[in-house]
């Protein structure tokens, strides 16, 4: 069936390097969205066509990168390592597909092998370690340690570490006072702290690791990652969601009809959840005890989804396993599909999520603020109301849908299109600032107190129970996403959206130099951000234009004036 979308991407222009993990591949084109000349547009429209044709499900590219995964090692070395040398020792196992090195606790290289019998190989090589006063448990992983004996010689030409941690606010906001529009401020912002390749391949690495360990007890297991790791909305730091997927176990080469037909005889337990908390309780225990590198295990089995967390130090991720949560992760590949159609979603997630940390409306702690998984959905419907829509509703991505594509979870159906190219898209060309504008402003005025979020239908619904906000589930649509949120919460949300709507609208806000934050990067100041939540909350909502705003532009007024006159020059204003 035709989608009720017209293909249009007028405003792209096709670069290398940027965006590499939005699409996914690196052989796929990579597109950024900017304000360009007719013939560009043209050549784009052919090269996204292209793209979107090229392009490999979410499924293909997760097995892509689980089944490198299984080829790789983690092992942490001394710190003058001679890249060299440690490449030629390594590849007597068989051909090296890539490495990098990067630093945590030390220095650490992942080596990806082109074939598991390389693993196999170097695993036959290697020697449990001799503990002094201790016990070693006999446990072989493929996380090692590299021995080099004597001294190493530091001619050779150290190896370059890549980097795993998130830039900080500071130093986010310098970079984007560097750049020329809010667009780019955007798209800089996108490309600062999204994860990188090697991040990605980190995260499958663990899970693979930790699969080791579950798959003692079931051999057919899976441990997958789910949520921001996957979905292309991630930042770098972010917690690694995990599920382990028990259902190869299910699938049976029995044909069915046959007269006679056997059964494995198995323990049963008082219901799915609890067979899971039984499951994962026993697999905790086992990450805890014979798990290298995996620490502070906690089995939080009472949670509505039962889930193990530990922190693995060799990577510095914080990990969270759960299992039976299948949901999860078609909602990830919703959000996946979500930010490949169109490069400008990618972007307003990014920097909405950016907006909200800084001003604490997200928090890594639990409670009862608003997860950046509600927030993500929220981009995602005020893009479904745009006219012509940026992205299509749920319910559409279903109709597209083929045979292969029907997904019923406990109920639930989940069938989404998988084939993008099958999706085509209106013409709309807003810009990222306006976008951002109108996305505070929407919901600075959007009626919490009767209406839902509703992305399957992209329109409000009347909103079914007293909760402060409501967003549908999108898969589970009896379920609201954001129950754990409270009024005041909300609230907060609300005054920061409509301070910043009015923020924008200030011709102060634009440009005047890269020495004083202005643009995107002056909604992230601390000067705007203290304060709220902290003043009376009906006193902010009569007078949105609140001192402290007028503080930061007076200041913005300030510096700019200060830095135009040192330059001796007007033309840095817009
Ligand atoms: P980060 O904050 O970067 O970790 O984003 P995230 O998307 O990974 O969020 P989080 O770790 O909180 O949750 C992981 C995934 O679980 C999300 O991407 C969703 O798919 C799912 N999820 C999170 N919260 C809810 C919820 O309240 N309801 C449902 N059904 N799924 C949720
Ligand atoms: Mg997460």
């Amino acid at each position: 069936m035709a989608a009720p979308f017209g293909v249009c991407r007028l405003h792209f222009r096709v670069l290398g390097g940027l965006d590499k993990f939005s699409l996914g591949l690196e052989t796929q084109a990579q597109i950024r969205f900017t304000s360009t000349t007719s013939a560009i547009k043209a050549q784009t429209e052919n090269k996204t066509a292209k793209a979107a044709k090229e392009s490999k499900t979410f499924q293909a590219i997760q097995e892509e990168r689980r089944e490198a995964a299984e080829r790789s090692v983690l092992i942490n070395c001394p710190p003058k390592i001679n890249e060299k040398k440690f490449l030629d020792y390594l590849s007597k196992h068989g051909t090296i597909n890539k490495h990098f090195f990067y630093n945590s606790y030390g220095a650490n290289a992942v080596v990806e092998f082109s074939s598991r019998e390389s693993i196999a190989s170097l695993k036959d090589s290697i020697n449990i370690p001799a503990v002094e006063h201790e016990a070693a448990v006999p446990f072989k992983s493929r996380l090692l340690s590299l021995k080099w004996p004597g001294s190493q010689s530091s001619n050779h030409p150290m190896p370059k570490f890549k980097e795993q941690s998130p830039a900080s606010i500071s130093e986010i906001t310098q970079l984007l006072s560097e750049q020329d529009s809010i667009d780019e401020q955007l798209q800089c912002l996108t490309e600062t702290l999204q994860l990188t390749e090697e991040n990605i391949s980190l995260r499958f690495l663990v899970c693979s690791l930790l699969r080791d360990i579950a798959g003692a007890y079931f051999p057919e297991c899976i441990i997958r990652p789910f949520g921001s790791s996957v979905n292309s909305f991630g930042k770098l730091g972010c917690d690694v969601d995990m599920i382990l997927d028990l259902n190869g176990i299910y699938a049976t080469s029995q044909k069915k009809g046959s007269a006679l037909s056997l059964e494995y005889q198995v323990k049963r337990g008082a219901s799915e959840r609890a067979v899971t908390q039984s499951i994962l309780s026993v697999i905790g225990k086992c990450v805890d005890q014979f798990g290298p590198g995996c620490v502070g295990v906690q089995n939080i089995l009472q949670a509505r989804c039962p889930l193990v967390r530990f922190a693995h130090q060799p990577t510095g991720f914080q990990c969270d396993l759960t299992a039976n949560n299948r949901v999860a992760m078609k909602s990830s590949e919703l959000l996946f599909l979500y930010g490949q159609l169109d490069p400008r979603v990618r972007h307003l997630v990014f920097g909405v999520r950016c907006w909200a940390r800084a001003h604490s409306i997200t928090s890594s702690i639990p409670g009862a603020w608003i997860t950046n998984f509600s927030l993500t959905l929220m981009v995602v419907f005020f893009l479904q109301q745009r006219n012509p829509p940026i992205l299509p509703t749920l319910d559409q991505l279903k109709e597209l849908a083929g045979p292969s594509d029907k997904c019923v979870i406990e109920g639930n159906d989940c069938t989404i299109v998988s084939d993008l190219s099958k999706i085509a898209l209106q013409q709309n060309t807003d810009t990222l600032e306006k976008l951002l504008q109108e996305f505070f402003e929407f919901y600075g005025n959007f009626p919490f107190n009767k209406a839902s979020i509703n992305i399957r239908k992209g329109k409000e619904q009347t909103k079914p129970e007293t909760t402060a906000l409501y967003i549908q589930n999108p898969f589970e649509t009896t379920l609201n996403i954001s129950k754990n949120v409270n009024a005041t919460q909300l609230e907060r949300f609300v005054a920061l959206s409509r301070e910043s709507a009015w923020l924008l609208q200030q011709k102060e806000i634009l440009k005047q130099s890269s020495d004083s934050p202005w643009g995107f990067a002056a909604l992230l100041l601390p000067s705007v951000t203290s304060g709220a939540g902290v003043k009376s909350r009906s006193k902010r909502k009569l007078e949105p234009a609140s001192s402290r705003i007028k503080n930061l532009l007076d200041s913005l007024k300030i510096k700019g004036g200060e830095t135009v006159a040192k330059k001796g020059s007007t033309n840095a204003r817009r």
